[in-house]
């Protein structure tokens, strides 16, 4: 019996994908690489099944090579690197892994935001370089939390965990987005109130929504502007969620009072990018879901997606459901 070819976009560790064994021949391509490597490209004609990361653009023009293709899983929650709508088209259904990376990513942009509450890389800078001094009063003040007001913009699963995360932390909750389960089960209290009221009113500001052309630049000048001078924004979702340049602005003219960024627009951003100049501006390379067990039960999640789909079975996390109608 011949098995589906299977392209998998970049090489994983062998034991995250235990699951492929046997099912299906693998194509693997290199560990590191933007895009889909030229030596599994050729073979797109073949291809059954696609495991890829976040970094492959899966579009028109690449599924067009693809007449056999069966299902496209991405390890990964966000599917704005695949063209959905042309998936559908060609009763294609992609796989993503929501739920699994929830803790972790909650756990950074808390992270982030105690580090920049608390002005944790410039004191450590400081530190390292020799400018500790004297103990003093007045220096490296920070942000309080307790009783700080925290605006989540997006309360899915991630922006809700975020939120129980900075209720135990005595932060008040208010979301922007579609109204979150009720006080109980999401383990807070928040108070719903429209995108503009939020910028105004909250000390800090999280961002959980998906790329989509609605949330595309949602977070212009205009919104920048909106927020306290003190206030600092968290971007754990996606880089081009924020318009870059009016970031810029925003920190040169102290719109706000700084901001924690895990995503960027561009990724990776250049180390001679302005944004790394300002020392309340704080940037991590994407690492939102990095931990040992996420990652691996992504990758795991991922394959069983894919393995749904070799066999014409309804994905276990389907991103376009509307495949199947
Ligand atoms: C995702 O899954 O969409 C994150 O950005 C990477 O873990």
């Amino acid at each position: 019996m011949t098995l589906p070819l299977v392209l998998v976009s970049h090489a994983l560790p062998d034991d995250w994908i235990t699951s492929l064994a046997g099912q299906c021949e693998l194509l693997i391509g290199p560990p590191l690489g933007s895009g889909l490597a030229p030596e599994l490209v050729q073979h797109m004609p073949e291809a059954a099944g696609l495991l890829t990361l976040l970094t492959v653009r899966i579009d028109e023009a690449l599924l067009t090579r693809a007449p056999h293709l069966r299902v496209v899983s991405n390890v990964a929650v966000g599917v704005d690197n695949v063209d959905l709508a042309a998936c559908t088209r060609r009763a294609i259904p992609v796989g993503h892994t929501p739920g699994v990376l929830t803790d972790a990513t909650a756990d950074l942009a808390m992270a982030l935001l105690l580090a920049a509450a608390r002005r944790l890389p410039e004191a450590a800078a400081d530190a390292a370089g020799g400018r500790w001094g004297l103990w003093s009063p007045t220096r490296w003040l920070g942000h309080d939390l307790a009783g700080a007001t925290l605006g989540i913009v997006g309360p899915g699963r991630i922006g809700q965990a975020v939120a129980r995360r900075a209720a135990a932390f005595g932060m008040r909750i208010v979301v922007a987005g579609r109204q979150p389960a009720s006080p109980g089960p999401a383990g807070f209290d928040a108070t719903c109130q429209p995108l503009d009221t939020l910028l105004r009113t909250s000390d800090f500001v999280s961002l959980h929504v998906p790329l989509t052309p609605a949330t595309r630049g949602l977070i212009d000048a205009a919104a920048l502007r909106r927020m306290r001078p003190n206030a600092i924004l968290i971007n754990t979702a996606r880089g081009q969620v924020v318009v870059t340049d009016a970031l810029v602005q925003a920190l040169r003219e102290g719109w706000i009072g700084g901001a924690a960024l895990d995503v960027t627009d561009p990724e990776p951003l250049p180390p001679e990018h302005a944004l790394y100049q300002f020392p309340n501006c704080l940037i991590v390379p994407h690492i939102g879901s990095a931990t040992h067990g996420t990652r691996r039960r992504m990758a795991e999640l991922a394959c069983a997606n894919l393995l749904a789909g070799l066999a014409g079975q309804r994905l276990p996390h389907c991103a376009n459901p509307e495949v199947y109608t």
